[in-house]
């Protein structure tokens, strides 16, 4: 017979500061320290379960033991997410909205999305020209805000791009944050939820016409389970649910630049050409920076893994970041290595910088392929169509603040095309 094991538990009365203090690595220390992927802790008052590698994301997304709706913190829905949409849903109504974001991830949607990308990259030339100093952070919002309204068939007003594209950072920049960034979230959500559901009632009342295939048309036009349209707000939330995370590929961008500065021979390969190399260097740069920290569940009801017990309402957390750097996974986790996606066997659970397991029966980002169109994109775009210095600054990404970036945003000089 199985024997039962006892989860390994910090003896604490609340890590909520510690987790705060230690941000990203904050699973992985205890990881070590136990010497086990999987132990208990207490955090915002509850038992709260921590899992890293492999097994742990298989177990995560087994739909007949863990649950997403109660996991999902109102502070959360009330800024990031929005509230109701597609995170918060399981089973049979998740699928069926989940169906409805990958019915916008077709061949010929991501193609178009190249090409605007790289139209996009290449019209702010002339500007980055003319001017002495770029931070790339704060041009890769708007770059990627005006991509993203392209692709969305969301119009753009060109006197709202500033203020639009600094509401959907915000919104993502919130997540870690308390006092004024968390505020600042808020904020944004209601504002952005006003200006998108706007937009969704002038197709729905035929005032303005969406292009059939963007994320408008098919979000405006979505019927729920019952048959009935989403709610106005709610398909708000859905749409913004494209727009956001477009945004919040400028994250990644600028981690791709620092890569680039830190391997001057990486760059150099990537000036080759050569779409494969492209494609490794945008999966080790997701894979190597910190974003997207871990996921939560609860426990749907009681059951054993290897022979831990799980119960019934428990809070489980999976570490993606962890996970992205387990040494049992990634050979030397901690070094930057372009090659290693050379003979990388795929795995739904080990490489999961947006999640893991299945598209269209999990929560894995529905995201996933048009980060890396835009990323590969934007690669080319920096390595191909300009010549730039990088001056000197302070390009230390901290792994505590979440999420994170270097203060200085990049800044680069001298900007000319090629
Ligand atoms: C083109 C850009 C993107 C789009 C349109 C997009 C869209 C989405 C959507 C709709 C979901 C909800 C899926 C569900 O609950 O079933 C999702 C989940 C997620 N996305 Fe993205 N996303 C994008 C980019 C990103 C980026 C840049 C990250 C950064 C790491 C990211 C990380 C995630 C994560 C961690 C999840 C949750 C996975 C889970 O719950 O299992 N996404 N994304």
């Amino acid at each position: 017979m199985k024997g039962i094991k006892e989860i390994p538990r910090e003896k604490t009365v609340d890590n909520t500061l510690t987790l705060l203090s230690e941000g990203y690595e904050f699973i992985s220390n205890r990881r070590k320290q136990f010497n086990s992927d999987i132990f208990q802790t207490r955090l915002l008052g509850q038992k709260v379960i921590c899992m890293t590698g492999e097994e742990a994301g298989r177990a995560f997304y087994d739909e007949d033991r863990f649950i997403r709706k109660p996991a999902i913190p109102m502070r959360i829905q009330k800024s990031l997410f929005g509230k109701n949409g597609v995170q918060t849903l399981d089973e049979k109504e998740h699928r069926h909205r989940k169906g409805m974001f990958m019915s916008i991830m077709t061949h010929q949607s991501l193609d178009k999305l190249q090409e605007i990308t790289k139209k996009q990259w290449t019209s702010v030339i002339p500007k980055w020209e003319k001017n002495k100093k770029v931070i790339l952070m704060e041009e890769a919002k708007q770059v990627l805000y005006r991509i993203a309204c392209e692709w969305a068939g969301v119009p753009l007003k060109e006197k709202e791009v500033k203020k639009r594209a600094e509401e959907m950072f915000n919104l993502v920049d919130s997540i870690g944050g308390v006092g004024p960034r968390y505020q600042k979230g808020r904020w944004a959500r209601r504002d952005s939820d006003k200006w998108v559901a706007d937009i969704i009632g002038q197709v729905r009342d035929g005032k303005l016409s969406a292009e059939p295939g963007t994320a408008l048309s098919i979000i405006a036009n979505h019927r729920d389970l019952t048959g009935e349209l989403l709610e106005l707000e709610l398909a708000a939330v859905e749409l913004i649910n494209i727009i956001r995370p477009v945004v919040a590929n400028c994250y990644f961008v600028v981690f791709c630049a620092i890569a680039m500065h830190d391997y001057p021979e990486v760059r150099k390969l990537l000036k080759t050409n050569n779409e494969v190399y492209n494609k490794m260097f945008v999966q080790e740069v997701r894979r190597y920076y910190p974003f997207a920290p871990f996921l939560g569940a609860r426990v749907r009801k009681d059951f054993y893994w290897n022979e831990y017990p799980f119960k019934k309402g428990t809070l489980v957390l999976l570490d993606l970041y962890g996970t992205n750097h387990h040494p049992d996974l990634w050979d030397d986790p901690d070094t930057f290595k372009v090659e290693r996606f050379r003979e990388w066997k795929d795995s739904p659970f080990a490489f999961i910088p947006q999640g893991g397991g299945d598209y269209d029966k999990g929560h894995r980002c529905a995201g996933e392929w048009a980060t890396v169109k835009i990323l590969q994109t934007t690669v080319d775009f920096l390595v191909k169509d300009i010549d730039y210095e990088v001056p000197e600054q302070d390009l230390a990404i901290s792994k505590t603040r979440i999420p994170t970036y270097p203060k200085s945003g990049f800044i680069i000089q001298n900007v000319k095309s090629t």
